[in-house]
């Protein structure tokens, strides 16, 4: 079984493709697939990954044109087709080498950021977004004797957004973000608006941080976002009820 992946490093005029052949065995995954080759065969290919199970977020990469985690994607449903998601066409996944989908497995970088090395892409744009819409819990009191009790019917509607791992899946799947590079993009509004809904923040004003051009107003509900994401948060559900209470205050 093949894997076709993408190969860059500095210097270089454009980016080559190479194939490495790997044992096919059950249960492999893309990240078990790209060890394969680093110990095996190629040990200059470069990517990251921490955890192995779906929760450091740092292994998301392009594997055949759609953004998701190696560590929890396997090859042989892959192979089988049975993995394929469909998402709208966008800049950063259009046809780049031809690869048969039956027999080959094809990885790129995310994307919608600069690759540094092979599918190492520099994340700096995606966090400098993440940290504009200030992700800092800002409670009413700051000393409570004890908890802080929640609500579980809030709890509830906090927790579509609290399991994002900030792997940036769905802003390499983003159409605007390949056409809008300034847009904030789906995780850091889905974030904020995670932080708007916290019965327990003090600040009323957090949905204004991203009231602005290429905040709340530049998504076009696409939906790809929801399509990629492995932990399924609903950033175009964010961003809609955000834009009604904004445009209900207007
Ligand atoms: S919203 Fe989903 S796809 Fe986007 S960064 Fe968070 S976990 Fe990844
Ligand atoms: S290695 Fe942590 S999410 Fe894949």
């Amino acid at each position: 079984m093949k894997l076709k992946v993408y190969r860059y490093q500095e210097g270089m005029e454009y980016p080559e493709y190479d194939s490495f052949e790997v044992e096919r065995e059950p249960g492999l995954t893309v990240l078990g697939a790209l060890l394969q080759i680093q110990e095996q065969l190629d040990d200059s290919l470069s990517f990251r990954y921490s955890c192995r199970g779906a929760v450091c977020g740092t292994c998301a990469m392009l594997i055949n044109k759609v953004p998701a985690l190696a560590c929890r994607t396997q090859i042989e449903p892959l192979l089988k087709g049975d993995l394929q998601v469909s998402l709208f066409p966008y800049p950063g996944a259009e046809e780049t080498v031809p690869w048969d989908a039956k027999k080959e497995v094809l990885i790129e970088p995310l994307p919608h950021m600069a690759v540094i090395k092979d599918l190492m892409v520099d994340m700096d744009k995606f966090f400098e977004y993440y940290h504009f819409i200030q992700p800092v819990f800002k409670p009413s009191d700051i000393n409570p004797e004890k908890e802080r009790l929640m609500d579980p019917q809030d709890v509830k509607k906090l927790e579509e957004y609290t399991s994002c791992i900030l792997c940036a899946a769905c802003f390499g799947a983003c159409p605007v973000e390949g056409e809008n590079p300034e847009y904030l993009g789906p995780a850091a509004l889905a974030k904020l608006y995670r932080f708007h809904i916290d019965p327990r923040e003090e600040d009323t004003s957090r949905l204004k941080i991203a009231d602005i051009p290429p905040g709340w107003w530049a998504c076009d509900s696409i939906g790809n976002c929801l399509r990629v994401c492995p932990k399924k948060v609903p950033p175009i559900k964010a961003i809609n009820l955000a834009r009604e209470e904004l445009n209900e205050k207007k």
